[in-house]
């Protein structure tokens, strides 16, 4: 085993893992953050997406001993004390999602997106959720939920 030091969602977190263990499984099992979703484990779908330092990443692409010092942020940290989080109070008005599998991963990387280009174009948004499968809704209302994200953010509310 090995102890790993991070900050997740601004608490202090210490874990012991195996050298091997994939950063999603110690998310869900260790840390007991299950919003992180375990899909391909091949990278591909963006199930298991959260922030490190800020930049999104694939959780089943990082071992868990390499997040030593890191601040993480999973779908969990997003909400506040206030409510939900601007982009999913957008996702949950624009219907930006069906069984919700894929919605922490595309949360998380709308987040991102909106951090870094606050009036992000279709485009923009279209290839921010490229790394991200949505196998029910359509890509429509996660683009509309982004938009309409991005615009309230601009405007404050
Ligand atoms: S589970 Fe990580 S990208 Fe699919
Ligand atoms: S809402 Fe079901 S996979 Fe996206």
């Amino acid at each position: 085993m090995t102890r790993v030091n991070v900050t997740v969602n601004g608490r202090a977190r210490e874990i012991d893992v195996e050298p091997a263990k994939l950063l999603v499984h110690a998310v869900r099992e260790d840390l007991g953050l299950t919003g992180t979703h375990v899909g391909c484990l091949t990278g591909d779908c963006g199930a298991c997406t959260v922030r490190i330092d800020g930049a999104t990443v694939k959780s089943c692409s990082v071992l868990a001993v390499s997040a030593e010092g890191a601040q993480i942020t999973t779908v969990e940290g997003l909400a506040g004390p206030g409510g939900l989080h601007p982009v999913q109070q957008a996702f949950w008005d624009e219907f930006g999602f069906q069984c919700g599998y894929c919605l922490p991963g595309m949360l998380l990387t709308a987040c991102e997106l909106l951090e870094d280009d606050p009036d992000p174009t279709d485009e923009a948004i279209t290839l921010a959720v490229n790394g991200n499968l949505c196998r029910c809704t359509g890509y429509h209302a996660v683009k509309r939920s982004i938009r309409c994200a991005a615009d309230r953010m601009r405007e404050g509310s």
